[in-house]
C-alpha cells in the first residue's frame, strides 16, 4: 500500500465513523507557546479536552481526525537507525466527550487488523503507579476484542502521555506493536497536569491517538527500515546520486534533516541562533556536515529540498508557493557554514579525542558548531569524550563576561546627559538584551554612541539581519518599552555585580563601587547612567539602519519618535 493509499484510507476510515477532518496545523503552534514546534497532533485540539473551546461549535462534531504535521528533535542523535525521525506526519483520532477507551480500541484494531490487514503482536496498557491506578478497563476491552491478545503492562515512562509544553491535558495510553515496532498510541486523557506537575481529573475524558504514517507504511510495505519506503524513496534515490562515497548512514541523516528543514521553513521559521530558528539551523548545519562526509558537491541539500518538494507538493501546496524561498535559505545556510565547517573540523582534529568544555564552546562561538555536532564527532566518530558540564559553565560564564564596551565610557555619567540622551541610553539597554534574546546569547555588544538624535550600537554578529530578525527586535524593544518597566540602580561592589550576572567589562575600568542598572527583569548591566525612570517614557524604537561595522560586527542605528 503506497503512503498515499495509507493517508487516504485512514481518513475515509474515521470520516465513516463520524469523524470531522480537520487539517494538519503550522508546525509553529499558534496558541501555545510552551512548545517551540508542534509535536503532536493533539496540540491544536488542547483547549477542547479542558472545555475551554467547544469542540461542537467549531467542528460540528464530538470526533476529529487528522493527519498533522510534528517536529521532534528529542532524538536527533538517534536519527540514521530505522525509524527514529525528526519530522514525520501523525494520523490521529481524538474525541472530546464523543466516545471513550471501548469505541478508541475498537477503531484501532479494525483499522489495523481489517484495513490495514497486518497482524498485532502484543500491546501494552498502563500498569499503574503510586498516584494513579492501573488501566484495568484498557485491559479488559482488548481481551473482550481477542481473548489471546498478549498484553503487556508498562509504567508512566511508556505508557502514560503528556503533558505537551509546561502543562496540559494527560492520561493513561495503551500501545499497539506490529512486527516489533510501536506503530499507535492511544492516549486517554483523564487529568489536566499542571505546572507544578500536580494531576487534575478533567470533568470529560479525552482521546487523542497518534500513529506515526513513516512507520506504518514500513511494516505495511515490509520494510527494514522508514527511509526504505515510498515516502523517502525519490529523496534517498536524489542522495545517493549526488553523493560518490555510499555511506548509507550519513545519507539517512541528510534526507530526514533536509525534510525537516523543508516543512520548518514552509511554515516561516528560518535559520537563527534562538529558538525555532536555531533547531532549523542545527539541522541544516547537520546535514551539511554528512554531506561533506559523503563527498556531495556544494548546492547538494538544495536540490535534495526540492525532491521533498515535489514529493509533498500535492498534498502541502505551500511547499510548491514557497519552494524558491525554502531552497534559498537551506542555500545560504549551507553557503555560511561550509568555510567555517572545514575550519571548525581542523580544530577539531588538533584537539584530540577528549574535548574540554571550553573548547567545545570555542568551536560554536568561533566555527558555529552546535554542541550536539561535537558531540556527534567527537564521541560517536571518534569514541572520545566532549565535558559537558564544562561546557554549560562555559556558556554561562561567557554570558556573564560579555563585554560592555560603553561601560567604560559612561562610568561617571555621561558629558552631556540632555533629555534624549538619556531616554536613548536606557534604549540601548533594551536593544542589547533584546538582540541576545533574539539573536543569541553570545550577541557582546562591541561599541555604543549616543547623540541627542539618535543611538549608534555595534555588536558581534557573524551576518546582515534578515528583514524579519530586524522586525522582531524592534517589536520586542516596542513591547518592552509598552509594558513600562520601572529602572533602578545600585552601587556594588565589582564582585557582587558579577555574582548579580550583570554586563559590563569586568576590569580594572571599575574602581571599588559600580552602579548595576536594572531594567525590569528585562536587562542588568554595569553603567554610570542616568537613565528614565520608566520604559513608557520612551515612545517609539526604530530602527533606522543595520549595516556592517567590521569583520563579524554589525551596527544598528535606531531613532525614538
Ligand atoms: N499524543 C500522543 C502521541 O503523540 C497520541 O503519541
Amino acid at each position: 500500500m503506497t503512503y498515499r493509499e495509507i493517508r487516504e484510507k485512514f481518513q475515509k476510515f474515521f470520516e465513516s465513523k463520524g469523524h470531522k477532518l480537520v487539517p494538519s496545523a503550522s508546525l509553529v503552534p499558534e496558541n501555545d507557546s510552551s512548545v517551540l514546534f508542534t509535536t503532536a497532533g493533539m496540540q491544536q485540539f488542547k483547549p477542547y479536552y479542558t472545555g475551554a473551546m467547544d469542540v461542537e461549535k467549531d467542528f460540528g462534531s464530538l470526533n476529529t481526525a487528522s493527519i498533522q504535521k510534528a517536529v521532534r528533535t528529542s532524538a536527533i542523535e538517534e536519527v540514521g537507525d530505522e525509524s527514529h525521525l525528526t519530522f514525520f506526519e501523525m494520523l490521529g483520532n481524538f474525541s472530546f466527550g464523543g466516545y471513550e477507551k471501548k469505541e478508541a480500541i475498537q477503531y484501532a484494531h479494525e483499522f489495523i487488523t481489517k484495513e490495514m490487514g497486518l497482524p498485532i503482536d502484543y500491546v501494552s496498557v498502563f500498569g499503574g503507579d503510586s498516584d494513579v491506578s492501573a488501566d484495568e478497563e484498557s485491559e479488559k476491552i482488548w481481551k473482550e476484542i481477542d481473548s489471546n491478545i498478549k498484553i503487556e503492562k508498562y509504567g508512566k515512562e511508556d505508557n502514560f502521555w503528556g503533558p505537551t509544553g509546561e502543562e496540559g491535558p494527560c492520561g493513561p495510553s495503551t500501545e499497539i506493536f506490529v512486527n516489533g515496532v510501536e506503530i499507535w498510541n492511544l492516549v486517554f486523557n483523564e487529568f489536566y497536569c499542571s505546572k507544578d506537575k500536580k494531576l487534575e481529573p478533567l470533568k470529560m475524558k479525552g482521546v487523542d491517538t497518534g500513529m506515526g504514517l513513516e512507520r506504518l507504511a514500513m511494516v505495511s510495505q515490509g520494510k527494514s527500515n522508514v527511509y526504505e519506503t515510498d515516502l523517502f524513496i525519490a529523496t534517498m534515490d536524489k542522495i545517493r546520486e549526488l553523493s560518490p562515497k555510499d555511506e548509507e548512514h550519513s545519507q539517512r541523516i541528510i534526507a530526514d534533516h533536509i525534510r525537516s528543514a523543508v516543512f520548518i521553513i514552509s511554515d516561516g521559521v528560518f535559520p537563527s541562533n534562538t529558538d525555532k530558528g536555531y533547531i532549523l539551523r542545527r539541522l541544516i548545519r547537520r546535514a551539511v556536515r554528512q554531506a561533506d562526509l559523503v563527498g556531495m558537491p556544494r548546492g547538494s541539500l538544495a536540490k535534495v529540498a526540492n525532491v521533498v518538494i515535489n514529493d509533498y507538493g500535492n498534498v502541502y501546496e505551500n511547499l510548491v508557493t514557497k519552494g524558491e524561498e525554502i531552497r534559498n535559505e537551506i542555500q545560504k545556510e549551507e553557503n555560511s557554514f561550509i568555510a567555517n565547517l572545514s575550519k571548525g573540523l581542523k580544530q577539531l582534529e588538533k584537539l584530540g579525542n577528549n574535548i574540554s568544555g571550553k573548547d567545545a564552546f570555542d568551536l560554536y562561538q568561533s566555527y558555529g558548531f552546535p554542541i550536539e555536532m561535537t558531540r556527534g564527532i567527537v564521541i560517536l566518530e571518534k569514541g572520545g569524550s566532549v565535558d559537558m558540564e564544562g561546557y554549560k559553565e562555559e556558556l554561562k560564564k561567557h554570558s556573564e563576561l560579555s563585554t560592555t564596551a560603553s561601560a567604560g565610557r559612561f562610568k561617571g555619567g555621561l558629558a552631556g546627559s540632555g533629555d534624549m540622551e538619556t531616554k536613548y541610553h536606557t534604549a540601548t539597554h533594551l536593544l542589547f538584551a533584546v538582540l541576545r534574546k533574539i539573536l543569541g546569547e553570545e550577541v557582546e555588544q562591541k561599541g555604543s554612541n549616543i547623540t541627542p538624535e539618535r543611538l549608534r550600537f555595534d555588536f558581534s554578529y557573524p551576518q546582515k539581519l534578515t528583514d524579519e530578525e530586524k522586525q522582531q527586535v524592534e517589536n520586542l524593544v516596542n513591547q518592552k518599552i509598552e509594558e513600562g518597566l520601572d529602572t533602578s540602580m545600585q552601587e556594588v561592589s565589582v564582585e557582587e555585580a558579577k555574582k548579580m550576572g550583570a554586563h559590563g567589562v569586568f576590569d580594572k575600568k571599575y574602581g571599588d563601587k559600580v552602579k548595576v542598572y536594572k531594567i525590569g527583569d528585562f536587562s542588568l548591566e554595569i553603567c554610570g547612567g542616568p537613565h528614565v525612570k520608566n520604559t513608557s517614557e520612551l515612545g517609539e524604537f526604530k530602527i533606522t539602519k543595520e549595516e556592517s561595522s567590521s569583520g563579524g560586527i554589525r551596527r544598528i542605528r535606531a531613532v525614538l519618535e
